[in-house]
């Protein structure tokens, strides 16, 4: 099947799409991103990634000049001609085409670019990581705030590099106070002391959706949980870990820098957790993000 990408309105083949040279979002990363995933043709957390999308365009002062129902038209119309499956979806907005190659916002005078990706979803429910603690810092809130999802990863590129240079699959980077903040697209929790702990928002990592589920999940699935600093050595020691995302829902953590946790392979915990936390996704898609989305898109 053909990978599509809906470019400010045109649907085309992925391969065809093309962002001119002045686009700022290629030339100085001046843009802001979601990834969500569909089951079918619907969006799971669809209201929860406008959201964030939103917040991500005021933290770097974009305008979005299209609305949300409009942008879920758009979405719909490229999930219609992609066809039966589930889906990852790519939007991305860059602040457009600016008027010369210079940073200054006074030269970007163009409506923003609206881009949706739409592929076959490869499946990376569940999927294992070996984790390597990096020397590279996860970006300070006061650089370039990790809770604006922009098209700046370049700090999580290279921390992803450097994981696999140690022989891992996935980093985890820590703030400038050597507390944990997140792997390179996923945030995380970890079995310390008889609870889950997840680093808490202020410690610089983005909000994701998955991980604001989870807090929602786990004390029914009964679980305690606690956003709190989480350090390295936590993380060495702790009983069981798993990353949380889009894509993965809730993926075990085997190794913590080489070294196994528990006995290298999902924990019970996880293992017993990543099925009650798919049947609560489920009963969430169907009678929430479903039936909104719907509406939305004007199928009813
Ligand atoms: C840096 C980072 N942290 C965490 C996440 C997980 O967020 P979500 O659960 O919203 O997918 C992502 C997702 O792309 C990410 O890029």
């Amino acid at each position: 099947m053909t990978n599509l990408c809906n470019l400010d309105g045109q649907i085309v083949a992925e391969r065809d799409a093309r962002i001119p040279v002045l686009d700022r979002g290629f030339l100085f990363g001046d843009s802001i991103y979601e990834v969500v995933r569909t089951y079918g043709q619907e969006p799971f957390g669809w209201a929860e990634h406008w959201q964030r999308l939103c917040l991500s365009a005021a933290a770097i002062r974009m305008r979005l000049d299209l609305d949300e129902a409009t942008v879920a038209r758009r979405i719909a119309a490229t999930l219609a001609a992609a066809g039966s499956g589930d889906f990852y979806v790519r939007l991305v907005v860059s602040r457009g085409t600016g008027d010369a190659p210079n940073i200054d916002l006074a030269y970007a005078n163009s409506p923003p670019c609206w881009v949706v990706m739409v592929r076959p979803l490869t499946p990376m429910s569940g999927k294992t990581a070996r984790l390597a603690i990096v020397d590279r810092l996860r970006n300070d809130r006061r650089a370039l705030d990790p809770a604006t999802k922009s098209g700046n990863y370049l700090n999580n590129v290279l921390g992803l590099a450097e994981a696999k240079d140690a022989g891992a699959t996935d980093c985890v980077m820590t703030n400038a106070f050597g507390f944990v903040g997140e792997a390179s697209t996923s945030n995380l929790f970890a079995f310390v002391d008889g609870a889950w702990v997840t680093p808490r928002l202020d410690d610089g990592i983005l909000a994701g959706i998955t991980r604001a589920l989870l807090l929602q999940f786990l004390p029914q699935a009964g679980e305690r949980v606690l956003e709190r600093n989480l350090t390295p050595g936590d993380l060495r020691r702790a009983d069981e870990v798993f990353l949380s995302s889009t894509l993965r829902d809730i993926g075990p953590v085997t190794h913590v820098d080489g070294k196994p946790v528990g006995n290298g392979e999902a924990g019970p915990r996880t293992a017993r957790l990543m099925g009650a936390f798919q049947e609560f996704v489920q009963t969430r898609l169907r009678t929430h993000d479903a039936p909104r989305w719907r509406q939305l898109v004007g199928d009813r």
